[in-house]
This record gives C-alpha cells, structure tokens and sequence, in this order.
C-alpha cells in the first residue's frame, strides 16, 4: 500500500507530500454527474456499491496518496431517524428547537444506523492501494444543521439557543459526541486507515464558546476511539481565532483552511501536530501555471515534519479537470528531500 498519507500524518519522512482533496468525490468530476442522473444522493451514500463507485472515480484520473469513503455529515442522522432531503444541501423536516426535541433524539448502535457506510469502507479498501478515510462531522457542525434544520448563514437558531439555553445545547453536543464517536470507531473497524473530523461551522464561535461547547464534544468523541487506532484529522475553515485551543482536541493533525499560513499554524501549535491544507479551492480557477505557482507556495509554507498537501476547503464544482492535473504534477514534482525523491516510483491508485 502506498502510505505516504498515513506515514505525514504520524510526521514520518516521506519523500514528497501525500495528496488528497476534499470533496474529491464529487459534481466538478462528469461522471459523478451522470452517476446522480441514475440515483439521488441519499441513495449514492446508502448504497455500497454506488458509493464505492464515487469513491473510485476521482482516484481513476488522478494519483492520489488516499481515497475517501463517499457519504455525507448527516447520514449518520438519517440513519438514527433524522428525517431529511438534499437539495444540493441538507435540509430537515423538522428542526431540533426544544428540550423535548432534543430527548427524542435516537443514539441507536452506528453498525446498524449506519452499516452501509461500513460495507462501502470495506469494499473500498479492498479496491484500492491507498489508505481509506472514514469521516464525520463535529458535535457542534451537527447541532447547527440540527437546530436550523438545514445550512443558512450565521447558523442564528443554534446562537440563540447557545444564549437562551445553554444547557439543553449541552444536552445535545452530549448525545452528538456518543453518536460521532461510535460511528468513527464504527469506520476503523470496518477498514478506515483514518479519519477526519469536519467542523466546519466551528469558526462562528468566540473562543471562549468555542471552548465552553464546541471543544468539550469533539473531545469526548475522539477519546472514545480505540487507543490503537488510525490517525484523526480535525478540520476546521475560518478558525484562525481558534487554532491553539482546536489543538487540544486530542486530533493527530490539524487541517487548516487557506486563511491561516501553514508555517504560522505549525508555530502556534508547537509543531506537535501534522497539518493539512490549505490551498484555496479557488485558486484552480485560474489557469494551470497559476494553479502551479499557488500550489508550490503552499508546498514551501508547509515544509516540515508532517504536511498533508490539500485544499482549504472543499474543491468546487465549476472547477476545470486541468487544474486538478496541474495540481497534482505539482505536488509529484515536489521533493521533501530531493536525493530521497529520486528513487521513489508512481504506482497507481487502483489496483
Ligand atoms: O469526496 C468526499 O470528500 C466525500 C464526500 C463528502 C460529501 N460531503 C459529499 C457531498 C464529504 C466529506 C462531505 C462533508 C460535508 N457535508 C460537510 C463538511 C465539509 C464542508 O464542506 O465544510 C458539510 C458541511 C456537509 C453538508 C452538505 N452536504 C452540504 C452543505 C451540501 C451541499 C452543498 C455542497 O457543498 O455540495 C451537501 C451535499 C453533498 N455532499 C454533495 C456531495 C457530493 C452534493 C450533492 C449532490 O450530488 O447533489
């Protein structure tokens, strides 16, 4: 197996950084298209041999150093009895305002809510040569879509719960913290050489909510994994305000979005951390030689023990194919140690 991603992410030496890109899966690749012509998207995640299908497809054009298992953040809800559609985001039936709400919230075993996700991860990892990512959300990324019933800016009836009822809010990141927990662990048992944690609208907090209730909950889920386990990423975009406190969340490496520098982030947190990141999904809009210069500066931020090449957020869907190849050639021409480079070969990714 090629295990440049998972040797970076312990800060072992590698001879260039691994590569992978979130969102990877998705509706910039054409085929991803004309797969969701035949089936909506809960039926891609819920299906194993449609989501290994999606998961496949990105490491059939490119050489990337992981795949990722195709599912959503909230399918884990779904599966618990959390009624929702997609369209292309989430949006609920019913949003989770009162305490009563909250208390009918189901924690049922993720190997049952969630077993499809457990097969696509084995499925995978027996199709491919790279390590397999299982993911999920954070607590707090969960309780704002919960509580708003789908995605809207500033996430305000999450807000006003955090100031009107900050105990009932306490009470759900505790039950979102048991459900993200064992469906992680669920994933490492099922096959997932790591997994990433998404908190993504974990920078609407200050940093002394931040630490009052997003922190606590996404630390109890990572301490509920297994002491022998895969790497965990936590990934948080516009969180520059709250780098050193994500630090403490017991993760093995930090992604960071492209609004804090790699070197600036490795300083902050003492360099105990592998990074990833953080290229701006924007820059592969613009033509190959710029996508080329943006991507080795980012190469050169990053240099240390420990830097996983990736974009600071989601790719997005207008993004051209050259670009993504533009990338990439960047990062295989890229020597963390140039005499070590030299004898290292280029497998492909599907076996
Ligand atoms: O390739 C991969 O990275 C794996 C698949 C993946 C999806 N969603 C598939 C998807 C992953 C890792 C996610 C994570 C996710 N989902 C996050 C965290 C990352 C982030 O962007 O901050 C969040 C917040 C969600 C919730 C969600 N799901 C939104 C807001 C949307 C709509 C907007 C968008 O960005 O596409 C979705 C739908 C979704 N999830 C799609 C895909 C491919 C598009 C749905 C479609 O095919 O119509």
């Amino acid at each position: 197996m090629n295990d440049r991603f998972l040797r970076a992410c312990r800060r072992e030496p590698v001879d260039r950084p691994p590569l992978w890109i979130m969102r990877q899966a998705g509706r910039y690749l054409p085929e991803y298209r004309a797969l969701r012509e035949r089936a909506d998207f809960l039926t891609v995640c819920r299906t194993p041999e449609l989501a290994v299908e999606a998961s496949l497809q990105p490491l059939r054009r490119f050489a990337l150093d992981a795949a990722i298992v195709f599912s959503d953040i909230l399918v884990p809800l779904a599966g618990a009895g959390v009624a929702m559609t997609f369209d292309p985001g989430p949006r609920l039936a019913a949003p989770l305002r009162t305490r009563s709400d909250i208390d009918a919230l189901r924690t049922p075993p993720m190997a049952e809510a969630a077993s499809f996700v457990g097969a696509a991860i084995a499925e995978l990892s027996r199709r491919v040569t790279v390590p397999v990512l299982g993911f999920a959300g954070a607590p707090w990324t969960l309780a704002a879509y919960l509580v708003e019933g789908g995605g809207r800016d500033g996430f305000p009836a999450i807000q006003a719960m955090l100031h009107r009822d900050p105990d009932t809010l306490e009470r759900l990141l505790g039950k979102l913290a048991t459900i993200v927990g064992d469906h992680l662990a669920f994933q490492l048992r099922s096959g997932a050489h790591a997994v990433q944690i998404f908190d993504s609208w974990a920078g609407i907090l200050s940093p002394a909510d931040y630490r009052r209730f997003a922190l606590p909950a996404v630390r109890r889920a990572i301490a509920a994994l297994p002491e022998r386990r895969g790497p965990v990423i936590y990934f948080a975009p516009s969180a520059h305000h709250l780098l050193e406190d994500m630090a403490a969340a017991g993760a093995d490496v930090l992604g960071v979005c492209w609004r804090t520098g790699l070197a600036d982030a490795r300083r902050r947190t003492g360099g105990r951390l592998a990074l990833q990141g953080n290229l701006a999904p924007h820059a592969l809009l613009g033509p190959p030689a710029s996508v080329r210069e943006r991507a080795r500066a980012v190469l050169e931020d990053g240099r240390g023990p420990g830097h996983i090449m990736n974009l600071g957020h989601g790719i997005l869907p207008e993004t051209p194919i050259e670009a993504v190849e533009a990338l990439i050639e960047t990062v295989h021409g890229f020597a963390t140690n140039p005499i070590a480079h030299a004898f290292s070969g280029r497998a492909g990714s599907v076996s």
